[in-house]
């Protein structure tokens, strides 16, 4: 998830598009960069690191050479390539006339370098995104689309594979700005006589409302007196206009009162970011990963450790994994890892989980593994961070900035990237449930979609919300990978709303924690599918009706059609069927929504939880 921002007016292009790079840092902020049609040619600048830096630089380099009024801008969340100099956009063609920047993931781009270094291009970048630049000079260059950009831009973005959404300058088009999208937000800003194209319309607010939405495959060329959209093929498209209606602080939120509210909006997308390029005709791969078959192979036990959210992830994983490869998996709180002397060797794989990378406790627990010859495999939503850079290995999340500090879409982003360590894990070794394993493999390409089926359906639990936000305690129960997710629901209720929280593995209800029920006392159950865990669910249904029969409110998210649970269930969150080792991908979003309206209900800033930090780089 990078911020684009694209420009041809009357107006300083320079100062147009940091503006709107300024509004669009929360889209990423490894490095920004920019490029304005001047002089006959392009000037380009670009910085690692924030904003304020590329704007120093500028200061630094003079600001007349950007004198014009065409140009465009970015600022990186990093993927392929570490948050660098040099892996910043724009990127340029090797004459330097044709510079381009993208948000998203070409996921064919091993091909197309691979093909542009055969023809004698030397890459000035580790990225993905460098490829595009060269291919749209030498189709700009030569053959049918010599001298026409839109037609070169629609050539090479019939060739790209994955998500892009590409702005495309060329000095000898000194008057236009052509863009093109695939799977990521492109949109219009329609002006007097300028236009915009960017990724959200925060860029643009300030100078015009009137916008319009790209839809899927579509391309558009912006001049100062208009803007034309076709398909990749040419043919005339018809695109969304809207007019914007939020004010610029809602704006970079897409509307919505808080980021957190945003990023829950946002999972299906950060999941299948997270696993587009991973499925290769029916392999996993993990191309990021850097340990070879024969090394996963050599594992002979796992550790997953990390923190918070992240540990529940773990947790989820450890079902998953043990499920799919036999290994045994152990999941421990990065804390106490290193102060416990777990045992340890070279065949042991340590998957240390974070969202930033940072965390002192999971960073301290990487050192320690490797200290004892474990292999350590980072699964990380921050390229270039102190965690992957100090393992063996590293396969990153690509959920984009999470700017709430409650974990939401990097949470469902671990959880997808634990499920791929375990499915290569049984691909490299083999695994006792072959067919099991296969359709688990088809149905997680199609959780991004079942995400957002209910997200479609969350307004219900914001009337729950509000409904209990006078509680002065909430239970969460859950059995099997239920359970972790029991546990995440009242992590996010803890931090969000600071209400009293706890999650219990359901089965533990008669060991202690049954006395805690009270008239009134809403306890949220997630329940395991009737038909894939008919015994866990039967086991679930009894103690729904235990503690109905002591007075508590049942909460109960169940599968579709699930109606042997709905007599015991005083509020009833239906979610779509799927495999059971998945369902937490989608149970775990109506506890977000829950958390987050008990918070907002009780009157709390719901992206800033007093006494929380975002990374918590001390132990
Ligand atoms: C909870 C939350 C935290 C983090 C934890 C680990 O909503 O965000 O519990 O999950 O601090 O952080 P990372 O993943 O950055 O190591």
């Amino acid at each position: 998830m990078c911020g684009i921002v694209g420009y041809v007016g009357h107006r300083s292009a320079l100062d147009v598009v940091l503006d709107g790079l300024r509004r669009l840092e929360y889209r990423g902020y490894d490095s920004a960069g920019v490029a304005v049609v001047a002089d006959g040619g392009l000037a380009v600048e670009r910085k690692a690191g924030r904003l304020a830096n590329l704007e120093a630089r500028l200061d630094e380099v003079g600001r007349e050479s950007f004198a014009g009024t065409v140009g465009m801008g970015h600022t990186r969340w990093a993927t392929h390539g570490a948050p660098i100099d040099r892996n910043s956009h724009p990127h340029r063609d090797a004459t330097g006339r044709v510079a381009v920047v993208h948000n998203g993931i070409i996921e064919n781009f091993v091909a197309l370098r691979a093909e542009l270094e055969a023809a004698g291009v030397e890459m000035a970048s580790d990225t993905d995104s460098e490829t595009v630049a060269h291919l749209v000079a030498f189709a700009y260059g030569d053959g049918e689309t010599k001298g026409d950009l839109p037609a070169s831009v629609r050539l090479v973005a019939r060739r790209l594979e994955g998500a892009f959404t590409l702005v495309v300058t060329h000095a000898d088009e000194p008057d236009q700005v052509v863009a093109a999208r695939r799977s990521s937000p492109l949109v219009v800003g329609v002006g007097e006589g300028e236009h915009f194209v960017a990724s959200d319309v925060s860029a643009f607010i300030e100078h015009t409302r009137e916008a319009v939405e790209l839809g899927q495959d579509q391309m558009v060329v912006i001049t100062r007196d208009g803007y034309d959209v076709t398909d990749f093929v040419g043919e005339a498209a018809q695109a969304k206009p809207f007019t914007v209606n939020w004010d610029l602080s809602a704006a970079e939120k897409g509307g919505h009162e808080y980021f957190m509210l945003k990023e829950i909006e946002e999972q299906p997308e950060a999941l299948a970011n997270t696993l587009r390029g991973h499925f290769n005709n029916g392999r996993i791969v993990l191309d990021e990963q850097r340990l070879s078959d024969q090394d996963l192979r050599d594992v002979d036990k796992v550790f997953v450790v990390a923190c918070g959210s992240a540990y529940h992830s773990g947790l989820v994983a450890k079902y998953a994994i043990e499920h799919w490869t036999r290994l045994p998996v152990e999941v421990e709180l990065a804390s106490e890892f290193r102060y416990r002397d777990p045992v340890l060797d070279r065949d042991t794989l340590v998957v240390a989980v974070s969202q930033s990378g940072e965390t002192a406790d999971t960073l301290e627990a990487v050192r320690h593994a490797r200290s004892q010859k474990a292999r350590v495999l980072a699964v990380c939503n921050t390229n270039g961070a102190q965690i992957p850079r100090e393992s063996d290995a590293v396969l990153y999340t690509h959920a984009g900035p999470e700017i709430g500090v409650a974990s939401t879409k990097a949470f469902l982003a671990q959880i997808a990237a634990n499920y791929l360590v375990g499915l290569a894990l049984a691909q490299a070794r083999g695994t006792k449930y072959p067919d099991e394993v296969a359709r688990e493999f088809h149905e997680l390409e199609a959780m991004p979609e079942a995400v957002q089926r209910v997200l479609g359906t969350v307004e219900q639990v914001r009337a729950l919300g509000r409904e209990l936000a006078d509680s002065k305690a909430v239970l969460f129960l859950g059995r099997h990978v239920g359970y972790p997710v029991a546990l995440e629901g009242a992590l996010k209720l803890k931090e969000l709303a600071y209400m009293h929280a706890e999650g219990f593995a359901a089965g533990e209800l008669k060991h202690g924690p049954i006395a805690l029920i009270e008239e009134g006392l809403p306890v949220v159950v997630v329940m395991p599918s009737p038909k894939g865990r008919a015994v866990l669910h039967s086991k679930l249904v009894s103690n729904i009706s235990e503690i109905q029969a002591r007075g508590a409110r049942t909460i109960v998210i169940a599968e579709e059609g699930d109606e042997t649970v709905r007599p015991f269930a005083d509020h009833l969150i239906e979610i779509p069927a799927v495999p059971t080792l998945l369902q937490p991908l989608i149970s775990t979003v109506p506890l977000q929504v829950l958390a987050a309206e008990i918070a907002r209900s009780r009157g709390y800033d719901v992206d800033k939880p007093r006494n929380l930090a975002k990374s918590v780089t001390v132990e």
